[in-house]
């Protein structure tokens, strides 16, 4: 659905953008995940067409968005990162507004926008002026706008930037609800674990260049760090230890506080293994867990010491 190739933005002496590419299949959540100034909103802003590459290209679609502008424009939604003033311009009035300048004739704008208030539970706030809304809930209101005329695609720069945990989630659900309508959508954010629940894919950017892109549990593999799972046994601890350490997909067997830490050589989990092994020596498991990749230590092993 969306497709970046060997794109390029330079900006006079700096290349803000430098030979991306990139792929988005129909109905994924992508996060865009990279540090300031990496190139995120440049790279959605060529993609929602109001800004021209210096190189290369990309599609939405199937459609050339240096060549097919308009039809790009009405297949994608675009939040940008900040929302804009509006003195006393209510939130209904907001959204009829987009709704009038997306050519939606005036008889259907009320249901529409009836519709996309109610998604983004916004129903109850149509009367207030947009300016004393929260933050979270201008967020929601900026979701709202994109969804106006029923785009295809959603480009959303930093989305849950500035909200507390609550509204976090609450943005989290909407993104959810958005995917089951069949929305492909992308995602901007400096911090890896706040798309961590909701995203198919990642690619992270610094510096205009991607440092990874692909799924989440692919990075640990990526990085080189070996996948790690917790188990602890009821009881014959020892015997425990001595079965595991005897598995050779298994390299490091260690006793760490009142669990066994287990290894794998090649950073492939084979937590059927471990549970049939311990079972079939008839040790009663009480748990295994794979241990968390650490995100946002892995993000920072990722772009730590690219100087531009
Ligand atoms: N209009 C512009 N003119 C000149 N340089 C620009 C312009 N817009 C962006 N840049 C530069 O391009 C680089 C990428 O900026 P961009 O806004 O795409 O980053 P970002 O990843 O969205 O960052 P942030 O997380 O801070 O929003 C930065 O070095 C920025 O200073
Ligand atoms: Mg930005």
């Amino acid at each position: 659905m969306i497709r970046i190739e060997n794109l390029t933005k330079d900006y006079g002496d700096l290349t803000a953008v430098e030979n991306l590419n990139l792929t988005i299949k129909q109905g994924d959540i992508f996060g865009f995940i990279g540090p300031n100034g990496a190139g995120k909103t440049t790279t959605m802003r060529i993609l929602v067409t109001l800004l021209e590459p210096t190189r290369g290209t990309a599609f939405i679609d199937g459609l050339d968005v240096t060549r097919h502008g308009k039809k790009v424009r009405r297949l994608v939604g675009y939040m940008p990162d900040f929302m804009g003033v509006y003195d006393d311009l209510k939130v209904f009035e907001y959204l009829e507004f987009f709704a009038a300048a997306f050519g939606i004739e005036r008889q259907k704008r009320k249901s529409i926008v009836d519709g996309v208030l109610e998604l983004t539970d916004l129903t109850s706030k149509q009367s207030v002026t947009v300016d004393s809304l929260s933050r979270g809930m201008q967020q929601r209101l900026g979701l709202a706008r994109v969804l106006i005329h029923d785009p295809k695609v959603l480009i959303l720069d930093e989305p849950a930037s500035g909200l507390d945990p609550r509204a976090r989630i609450e943005i989290r659900e909407l993104l959810r609800e958005l995917r089951r309508m069949g929305k492909t959508i992308m995602i901007s954010s400096h911090i890896l674990s706040e798309l961590e629940e909701i995203c198919d894919h990642v690619g992270i950017i610094e510096h205009g260049q991607m440092v990874f892109s692909g799924r989440l549990d692919e990075i640990r593999p990526h990085l080189g760090i070996q996948s790690k799972v917790r188990v602890k046994v009821a009881e014959n601890r020892d015997t425990a230890v001595e079965l595991l350490s005897a598995l050779p997909s298994i390299s490091k067997v260690e006793i760490v506080a009142d669990y066994i830490s287990v290894t794998f050589a090649d950073g492939k989990e084979c937590n059927g293994l471990i549970a049939r092994t311990l079972v079939n020596a008839d040790l009663d498991v009480v748990f295994l867990q794979p241990e968390q990749l650490k995100l946002d230590d892995a993000f920072l092993q990722l772009t730590k010491g690219i100087v531009h």
